[in-house]
Order: structure tokens, then C-alpha cells, then sequence
């Protein structure tokens, strides 16, 4: 079902000093922020060969990336796997009993289609499933 690490998600609360962190001390270049208004972020993204990390800052307080950072504070906060096809994927999942957090996709950046699966369904991870739209982003 997996195609590829996607991305890493790191939970942060500075998305500029975190982009400009990457930037200064390890040379890449991650790319413009973008809203996702949905979740309630801002996100940045970065190639690290055939994955990205994907720094993420909340913007409101009730996203669940702002209750991430005040529960956990700053790090890693989820994988996210390439699928070919994200329904069937959760009907697979739903199938063998996974507790999922989306029983439907939704709208993902840069035109993608996400959806996740609970991380108490998956030994403790909160773990995004990704399917590619036009361009790369998500
Ligand atoms: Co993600």
C-alpha cells in the first residue's frame, strides 16, 4: 500500500525561525508557507531526497496542532506514506478494524488528498496517508 515516505511532520511555533533553522544550518530550502485552513496551520515543506519534512505551525488555538504543542510541545508529529489510491486504502483499513481518524479524505496542500489514521490504531504514531494530485505538496 506504500509507495514512499512522503513526509515527516514536525509541530513548531515559529515556522519562519524553524524554516530559517533548516535554511541557515543544514542548506536547504524550504519552500513558501502555506495556509492550510482546514487544520488550522501554516506549513513549509523541504526535500530530503524522495521524502520532505514538513515544519508545521498552528494558527489558531483550537487547531490540533496548537493542542499538539501544548500537550507535547515542539517535534515530531506525524509520518505521512504515499498511497496510490487514498479510499481504498482506508476501505482496507476499515476492513481489518484500524481506528481511523477520517472516514472520508479530505483536501490536503498542494492539491493533494489526505487522510489519517488514529495514532492509537497505529502503535502510538498519527500517520497521514497521502494521495498526489496535480503538483507536489501536502
Ligand atoms: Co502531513
Amino acid at each position: 500500500m506504500f509507495r514512499r515516505i512522503y513526509h515527516l511532520g514536525y509541530a513548531v511555533e515559529d515556522l519562519e525561525a524553524a524554516a530559517a533553522f533548516y535554511r541557515e544550518s543544514f542548506g536547504v530550502e524550504p519552500s513558501e508557507p502555506e495556509e492550510v485552513e482546514s487544520e488550522g496551520i501554516l506549513t513549509a515543506m523541504f526535500r530530503v531526497g524522495d521524502s520532505m519534512i514538513e515544519l508545521m505551525q498552528p494558527t489558531r488555538p483550537d487547531s490540533p496542532v496548537a493542542r499538539f504543542l501544548a500537550k507535547r510541545g515542539e517535534g515530531f508529529h506525524h509520518v505521512a506514506f504515499e498511497v496510490e489510491d487514498v479510499e481504498e486504502a482506508l476501505r482496507r483499513l476499515r476492513d481489518a478494524g484500524v481506528e481511523l481518524i477520517d472516514e472520508e479524505p479530505r483536501q490536503g496542500a498542494g492539491g493533494t488528498r489526505v487522510a489519517f489514521v488514529h495514532p492509537k490504531g497505529a502503535f502510538g504514531v498519527l500517520t497521514e496517508l497521502v494521495e498526489l494530485g496535480g503538483k507536489e505538496g501536502g
